[in-house]
């Protein structure tokens, strides 16, 4: 697939990720179609797109008309055939479950034409074993967006074992063509940017459960110290517990380097439906915040 070919872009997945992608590339000016299992998941994935560009308005920095076009370029379905249906890319942002995702992908497979790449989203998942589940290994790459994905600039362009050069070249080439920066990385538990900040995310629950700092002192100290716009908690509340949580997982369980284990606070507070802002209640208390 070339780029020049690309007019349409199937995002699969509507949640926080999804939507940000989905937003990105109607923003770059391709037809997008945003896929989630129920239409409720849906409506939830344009809302997530809507408010802040709402706000923009509102502050004068975009037009209505401009965020009218936006919100016309992407077509939400919860049918899978649908969403493919003459797309040249397709970008998975479901959740991180390996066999979910493998599943996802193998029925993906069978509706796509061949020559159409699949790009996962999977922000440590092995990219090797997501291809696995197709018939087109070599057209199967990972592209890793940062939250939230309309504004951070980097993509971590992942190259599975399998995954050609043509491949990479082209997820990187969409991600510049989509106002991104991409890094290319070999496939590794967590790549770069999670394999680095997640861990100082879960050794921040241990300096707390340790009564080390207050968690607004650990914050502070983290932004006014290093500059970070978001304090470690702040940052956990915002992505999900449960994302920083699974991504700990993966690293522990690929290395097996006992320097990856989850910090048992944070999987207390996971099991404890503290979730962060999405669930209302994280590090911090979100009731009554919209
Ligand atoms: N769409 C379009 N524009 C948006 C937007 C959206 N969804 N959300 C925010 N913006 C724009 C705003 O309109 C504003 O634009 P302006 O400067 O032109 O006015 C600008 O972005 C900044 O937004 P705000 O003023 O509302 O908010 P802040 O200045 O407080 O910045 C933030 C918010 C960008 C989230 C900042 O706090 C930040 O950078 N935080 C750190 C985020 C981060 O580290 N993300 C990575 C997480 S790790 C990850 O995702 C990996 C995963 O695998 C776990």
């Amino acid at each position: 697939m070339q780029l020049e070919q690309v007019s349409k872009v199937a995002v699969i997945g509507a949640g926080s990720m999804g939507a940000g992608i989905a937003q990105v590339c109607s923003q770059a000016g391709f037809q997008v179609s945003m896929r989630d299992v129920e239409p409720r998941f849906v409506e939830a994935g344009f809302r997530r797109i809507r408010d802040p560009l709402a706000k923009r308005v509102e502050r004068g920095k975009m037009t209505q008309s401009e965020l009218d076009a936006v919100l016309a370029r992407i077509k939400g379905t919860v049918d899978l055939k649908d969403a493919v249906r003459g797309a040249q890319v397709v970008i998975e942002a479901i959740f991180e479950k390996m066999e979910v995702k493998r599943e996802l992908f193998g029925e993906l497979d069978a509706v796509a034409p061949p020559d159409v790449v699949f790009a996962s989203n999977t922000s440590s998942l092995s990219v090797t074993e997501i291809a696995s589940a197709t018939k087109r290994a070599d057209r199967v790459v990972g592209m890793h967006f940062f939250n939230p994905a309309p504004v951070m600039k980097l993509v971590e362009v992942i190259r599975g074992s399998e995954t050609s050069d043509a491949t990479t070249a082209f997820a990187k080439g969409l991600a510049i063509r989509l106002g991104k920066e991409p890094v290319e990385v070999k496939e590794s538990p967590g790549f770069v940017v999670n394999r680095l900040l997640v861990p100082m995310m879960n050794e921040a629950f241990n300096l707390l459960m340790e009564g080390v700092a207050t968690a607004g002192d650990i914050d502070k100290a983290m932004k006014l110290g290093t500059n970070m716009p978001m304090g470690p908690f702040e940052l956990a509340d915002y992505t999900g517990l449960d994302i920083g949580l699974d991504v700990m997982e993966v690293l522990h369980r690929e290395t097996g380097d006992p320097k990856f284990r989850p910090s048992p606070l944070l999987r207390k507070y996971v099991r404890a439906g503290r979730l962060g802002r999405k669930s209302g209640r994280g590090v911090y208390d979100y009731a009554g915040t919209a």
